[in-house]
């Protein structure tokens, strides 16, 4: 089961609760999510009621904004809309939150007590039009990384519904394996400074000082976004998510990006680092082994 083969496995349930049910199956699927392959449900979809479906609308988000999110005290950010309309998505998203965590439990058992919920996302823009700097640009191909809030190899997971409710696919592209593509950008990463890393947080640029590992995932999708060449030659697959499916991938881990689509809800979860069905194919083992040295940090997680 390797990336290259075949970046996408394609699973036939129609119940976010059901894969509980197949527990003979639950490795299989965790090493694969591990080995940055994407998971496809084209029958899982978040139902919506018809005032629900009336919130599907680019002015739902506020002027400036990227995203609405749904916190895990309840609260709404970035919502446009009358407060009856910011209450019903207030709804629909802690219903999608459910949903999604029901079905990483069924899926990945093995992550149980490790997972820790980001707030929920609804992403109404439409991809194709939005204007971005490169570095912000998911259009081009990347693996996840954060430019603030470092992670000391805790691990992005995302559960994404297309709800076009105008027929349109969320397109993405489907990149390299992981170590393919760092071996070809580390060598053009400068090295880690822990005095730049603390004087980056000094002035507030970060939330917690960069580790290693955070400077080189951060590096690393600067730099495959900013090449245009790997952006023209560094698709594996294209595949067109429809509405009303659901996809997972490590974002961190396999490389992507969207090509075009309107209207999603996103759940991120964030796994405990180590904490892998295989804790080799993690981009922070790879990373470690490709650097030949500790990437520090890590056990520094719990504390910021
Ligand atoms: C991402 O790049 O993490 C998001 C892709 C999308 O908006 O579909
Ligand atoms: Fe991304």
């Amino acid at each position: 089961m390797t990336n290259s083969a075949n970046p996408i496995v394609e699973l036939d349930f129609s119940d976010w609760a059901a894969p509980a049910g197949v527990p003979e199956k639950q490795a299989e699927w965790t090493a694969a999510i591990e080995a940055g392959q994407v998971l496809y449900f084209p029958h899982l979809s978040l139902q919506l009621s018809p005032p629900e479906r009336a919130l599907l609308r680019e002015d739902m988000l506020k002027t400036g904004s990227r995203n609405v999110s749904l916190g895990s005290d309840g609260a709404l950010k970035h919502a446009a809309g009358v407060p009856e309309e910011q209450k019903l998505l207030a709804g629909m998203l802690g219903r999608y939150r459910q949903l999604a965590l029901t079905l990483a439990d069924g899926l990945f058992p093995h992550y149980r007590g490790a997972l820790r919920a980001a707030p929920t996302s609804f992403r109404p823009k439409q991809v194709e039009t939005r204007t971005q700097s490169i570095h912000a640009d998911d259009r081009r191909m990347h693996f996840d990384a954060f430019a603030t809030r470092p992670t000391y190899g805790e691990r992005i997971l995302r559960i994404f519904t297309n709800l076009n409710p105008n027929g349109q696919p969320r397109v993405w592209r489907v990149g390299e394996p992981f170590e393919t593509v760092a071996k070809r950008y580390l060598p053009r990463i400068k090295p880690y400074s822990p005095f730049m890393a603390q004087l980056l947080n000094a002035v507030g640029a970060t939330k917690s000082v960069r580790s290693e590992y955070d400077h080189l995932m951060f590096n690393l999708h600067n730099l495959m976004k900013e090449d245009e060449q790997y952006q023209k030659t560094g698709t594996v697959a294209t595949q067109a998510f429809p509405p009303n499916c659901v996809w997972i991938a490590y974002a961190d881990l396999a490389a992507h990006g969207v090509a075009s689509g309107q209207f999603m809800v996103e759940q991120t979860l964030h796994l405990a680092p180590g904490r892998e069905l295989n804790p080799e194919s993690s981009p922070l083992a790879i990373l470690t082994r490709l650097m030949g040295h500790p990437l520090a940090g890590v056990g520094t997680a719990q504390t910021v």
